[in-house]
């Protein structure tokens, strides 16, 4: 039976409380993964999530601490209090479900494949790629690595540290396609990519995207669905249209 005094404790040990006595929120986050977050020319991480934590940090009335952190110890960065929470284009799975808990989602996205130029007409779906003579690349660690496995039996694969990486082993002709975040690959045909290569834009995976927070903190969850829920329909405000037209374009 829960008492008053539990509560009391509850409150105490939160995220939350912590991120106000603090007069700080730490967000980690990995840049990279344009449009969510990136480095600008002068080298400042800017982008959708780096919004919405700037914007959360005002809600809740503290200051901002960015905290770039490589994507293969993101979690353990969580877990172990390098920060409070993970703001960083992360899919909810239901694996990293078990170890970490989930705010409700703020986007949802999903896997899609560019391909070499060369492949255009021949290469219309997945299962066209997946031969033994093709390669398919992706990043290590990634939902498009879990999607890659599970799409291409025959194909050869190869993943890369970055998003950046994966994709130039593709326009540079090395690999033959890359599987990654359909708003990645947007934004990099209508750059790098224009007239080079071919982006089949039809997901193969459903993926919310959502922000990570240690388990066991009722009252930290509590307020980030509030939070989102708020930026999200408060059409008054219009904070949420505003950043989906600033990075998404849609
Ligand atoms: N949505 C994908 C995933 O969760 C990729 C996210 C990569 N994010 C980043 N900041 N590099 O696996």
């Amino acid at each position: 039976v829960s008492s008053f005094a539990d509560d009391i404790n509850l409150w105490k040990k939160s995220t939350l409380n912590q991120i106000l006595q603090r007069g700080e929120l730490q967000v980690c986050l990995e840049p990279g993964y344009m449009p969510f977050e990136m480095k600008d020319k002068r080298g400042r991480i800017i982008g959708y999530d780096v919004d919405m934590a700037k914007r959360m940090a005002k809600e809740m009335g503290v200051k901002l601490s960015l905290k770039p952190t490589a994507w293969d110890g993101i979690i353990a960065a969580l877990v172990t209090g390098k920060c409070d929470i993970i703001m960083s284009g992360m899919t909810i799975t239901q694996q990293r479900n078990l170890k970490i808990n989930f705010a409700d989602p703020y986007v949802v996205v999903g896997q899609t494949i560019m391909m070499k130029k060369e492949l255009q007409g021949k290469i219309k779906s997945a299962k066209d790629l997946d031969k033994p003579e093709y390669t398919v690349v992706t990043k290590l660690g990634v939902t498009g690595e879990v999607a890659t496995r599970k799409f291409f039996k025959n194909a050869k694969i190869i993943t890369f540290e970055t998003e950046a990486d994966a994709a130039s082993e593709v326009l540079n002709g090395k690999a033959d396609a890359i599987v990654y975040d359909q708003p990645y690959n947007i934004l990099f045909m209508s750059d790098k990519g224009k007239g080079r290569l071919v982006h089949l834009d039809t997901p193969l995976t459903y993926e919310p995207l959502g922000w990570a927070i240690r388990k066991g903190d009722p009252d930290f969850l509590n307020w980030l669905n509030n939070f989102l829920r708020q930026v999200k329909e408060d059409k008054v405000v219009d904070f949420y249209n505003k950043l989906n037209q600033k990075w998404l374009k849609d």
